[in-house]
């Protein structure tokens, strides 16, 4: 666990208050206390994220959904089977659990197929697809797969539950969607461009483009689960193989000037009431024509309205700080929010 600070680890668990997909194994002393206020801080939340996404789209609903293509945005032509003459809306592939796609139609397996096997989603059901005229993601926001690990374990049935009952409220539907729409003006940020209550999904631009974790794998590293699997480093906490991630990438040259970008992204989303708590190499595209860095992800995040805002901040802060040794805040200072977090 070398390096890991004990805010640090308390910070996992905060970022995810309505939900408890990321509670470290071993993280039984304030669990009574967490629980408590969950329930509480749950509803707040999905009350503000609900009531912003819905004054947000009654009051300008149509100009938010059909601003202007991304500039890294898959162009729907380039596709085998769309340049066929398929133009009607459809799902195109599926993105496995470690980001890799699958082809539905078999003409353009080529296109989007760069391995073999393919490993099920643990958790939301991630697609791309064609939306009247747009390449797009649709994410599903789902429970637990039965058979799903976590840290190499079964999910615990309450963390299920939890997860089943904050979902079926939409909680993370909600809050991805409120947080594209505060950042709908971001240019590294995809837009919203649907929203489905009944299948409980969201539409967003589809990046072309790299993860920087896609990029820390380039350097012939075992960076993905199935490759992880059966070696020593299967045993790494979720946190420690992240962080080993961005050493990879440093040791490659390959991730550009990361650390410059993310700080000042998260900076104009500090500015526009967003503080994102998912922070991990996975979340970041290099688009492919602009080489800029896109923030994916947003599930897990806290707006201003909602309560903890400060805490939220400060433990976006600590897990910069952890992950990329971006260190805005002083230490003290933040390791003090993190406690007062859990
Ligand atoms: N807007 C997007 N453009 C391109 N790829 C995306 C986009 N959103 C998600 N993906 C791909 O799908 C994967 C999973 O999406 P993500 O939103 O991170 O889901 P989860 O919350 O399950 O981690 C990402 O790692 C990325 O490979
Ligand atoms: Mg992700």
């Amino acid at each position: 666990m070398g390096g890991k600070s004990a805010s640090y680890a308390l910070s996992a668990v905060s970022a995810l208050e309505g939900a408890t997909a990321f509670v470290p194994s071993g993280f039984t002393a304030r669990r009574s206390h967490f629980f408590e206020r969950l329930v509480g801080n749950g509803f707040a939340n999905l009350l503000r994220v609900r009531a912003e996404v819905e004054s947000a789209l009654s009051v300008n609903g149509d100009g938010v959904l059909s601003t202007a293509p991304l500039a890294d945005a898959l162009r729907p032509e380039s596709i085998p089977s769309v340049k066929a003459g398929k133009r009607h809306d459809r799902v195109l592939a599926e993105i496995d659990q470690e980001g890799f796609s699958f082809a539905v139609d078999p003409q353009d397996a080529p296109f989007f197929e760069k391995r073999r096997q393919r490993n099920p989603r643990n958790l939301n059901l991630v697609d791309i697809v064609l939306l009247e005229g747009r390449i797009c993601i649709r994410k599903r926001y789902r429970n637990f797969r039965r058979g799903a690990l976590q840290w190499g374990k079964p999910i615990p049935l309450r963390a299920r539950l939890q997860r089943g009952v904050w979902n079926s409220l939409g909680l993370f539907l909600y809050s991805e969607a409120a947080v594209l729409l505060r950042l709908s003006d971001l240019p590294f940020v995809p837009k919203l461009r649907a929203i489905d209550l009944v299948d409980c999904a969201i539409y967003m631009d589809y990046v072309q483009g790299e993860t920087l974790r896609q990029g820390a794998a380039r350097t012939g590293a075992a960076v993905y689960d199935r490759d992880l699997a059966g070696t020593s480093l299967g045993d790494l906490s979720a946190r420690e193989l992240e962080r080993r991630e961005v050493s990879l990438l440093d040791g490659a040259g390959a991730g550009g000037n990361f650390r410059r970008e993310i700080a000042e992204m998260t900076r104009q989303m500090n500015d526009r009431g967003v503080a994102p708590l998912d922070i991990k190499l996975g979340n970041f595209i290099r688009g492919a024509t602009t080489g800029k860095l896109y923030w994916i992800d947003f599930e897990f995040a806290r707006i201003q309205t909602q309560p903890q805002w400060e805490d939220g901040l400060r433990l976006q802060q600590d897990t910069l700080a952890n992950l990329f040794a971006l260190a805005a805040n002083d230490e003290r200072e933040s390791g003090k929010g993190a406690e007062k977090v859990a």
